[in-house]
């Protein structure tokens, strides 16, 4: 199954889109499959907690989500968070992230809310046990265009990031890629 990468800022000069690129390119060359999605091209209601869940983009995406064998989201920090697109399409999509290893990778004002994922990882620890990768990627304006990444720490960070994403992911897959063959 593919590894699922989900751009969740809707700006069209978007930077954490820039960084969602970068992670699909890198799993690719190591030899991960992956689906890319854009937010902005699966428009989504916000979530009601109610018939919401039923939108038809919000299940295609519940579907990719569930037929992934992990989920990188790259986003935006909006007030010292991650943006509200992110956490709406959890809230619209709930129990498909169960079990899921899941990366998150930012794109920042500034230096100051590094922390800024930890409301959705400990979230998606806690309510569907997701495997969160501990690295993380905060790139803020210098270090990240809406064309390119521009330092080589953010470089080296998502790097960082995806090899253990991949590692992880790798290693409980159900099918392992390590197995040998079965007797
Ligand atoms: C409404 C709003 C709130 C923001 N809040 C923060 C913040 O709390 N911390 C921060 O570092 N950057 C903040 N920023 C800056 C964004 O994180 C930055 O513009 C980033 O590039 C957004 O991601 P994107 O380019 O992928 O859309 C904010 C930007 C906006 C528009």
């Amino acid at each position: 199954m593919p590894y699922l990468i989900l751009s969740c800022s809707l700006n069209p000069e978007s930077r954490s889109r820039v960084l969602a690129r970068d992670a699909a390119a890198r799993i690719e060359d190591a030899g991960g499959e992956t689906e890319f999605v854009d937010l902005r091209e699966h428009p989504l209601p916000l979530c009601d907690g109610g018939m919401t869940t039923l939108d038809a983009n919000a299940q295609s995406l519940a579907r990719k989500i569930v037929e992934s064998d992990g989920v990188l989201i790259a986003c935006p920090v909006y007030n010292f968070n991650v943006s509200s697109s992110v956490k709406n399409l959890i809230e619209l999509t709930g129990n498909v992230w169960h079990d899921k290893v899941v990366a998150i990778v930012c794109a920042t004002g500034g230096d100051a809310s590094y922390m800024a994922h930890m409301g959705i990882a400990n979230s998606l620890m806690l309510d569907f046990r997701c495997v969160i990768v501990p690295r993380f990627v905060h790139a803020n304006e210098t270090e990240v265009t809406p064309e390119r990444i521009v330092s080589a720490e953010t470089k080296r960070r998502m790097d960082e990031v995806v090899t253990l994403f991949l590692r992880i992911a790798r290693a409980l897959s159900p099918v392992s890629e390590n197995a040998g063959p079965s007797a």
